[in-house]
C-alpha cells in the first residue's frame, strides 16, 4: 500500500513539474510571431511613420492635405518647412467620432454633434472642448513624414 502510494504521488509530482514547464515556455515574451510595429504600423515610409509625402508632388498648394487612417497633414504655409504643415488626428475628442476637413472653410466638422475645429487643432465650438491631438512633422529633403 505505501509503494503505491509513493507511485501515485510521484506521478501527480512530475505531472504538476512538467506543467509548469510547459506553462513557463509558452509565456516567453521573444515567442510572439507578430510583434507591435508601432504608430502606424510599419506603413510607408517605414520606422513608424504615421504618414509620408513626397513634397515635390504632394501638399504643394497652401490647404491641400492628405490622410492615412486617422491622420491628416495640411499645409497651413508657403515653404517645405515643419512649421508650414500642421498634423492632427482625425477623431473628435468630444465621443471620438471621426471628422471631416473642410478646405473652402479651412476648418474641421464633427458629424456627430457639430464640434468645430481649426487646421491648428484648436476648438472653434464645442461640445468638444479638447483640441485634436497634434502630431510631429519632420522634413527631410522633399520626403514629408508625420510621427
Ligand atoms: S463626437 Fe464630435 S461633437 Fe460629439
Amino acid at each position: 500500500m505505501e509503494r503505491r502510494r509513493f507511485i501515485t504521488d510521484l506521478g501527480q509530482t512530475t505531472a504538476a513539474i512538467c506543467s509548469i514547464g510547459f506553462l513557463a515556455a509558452c509565456s516567453k515574451s521573444g515567442d510572439n510571431p507578430t510583434p507591435d510595429p508601432g504608430p502606424g504600423g510599419g506603413g510607408p515610409g517605414g520606422g513608424g511613420a504615421r504618414l509620408t509625402a513626397n513634397l515635390s508632388s504632394e501638399l504643394t498648394a497652401i490647404g491641400s492635405s492628405k490622410t492615412s487612417g486617422n491622420v491628416i497633414v495640411i499645409r497651413t504655409g508657403a515653404g517645405n518647412v515643419a512649421s508650414s504643415f500642421s498634423a492632427l488626428s482625425l477623431i473628435c475628442t468630444h465621443e471620438q467620432c471621426t471628422i471631416a476637413y473642410d478646405a473652402a472653410a479651412s476648418d474641421f466638422k464633427c458629424p456627430c454633434h457639430g464640434s468645430e475645429f481649426s487646421v491648428t487643432g484648436s476648438v472653434n465650438q464645442g461640445p468638444a472642448s479638447a483640441p485634436l491631438t497634434k502630431y510631429t512633422v519632420t522634413i527631410n529633403g522633399n520626403t514629408l513624414t508625420v510621427n
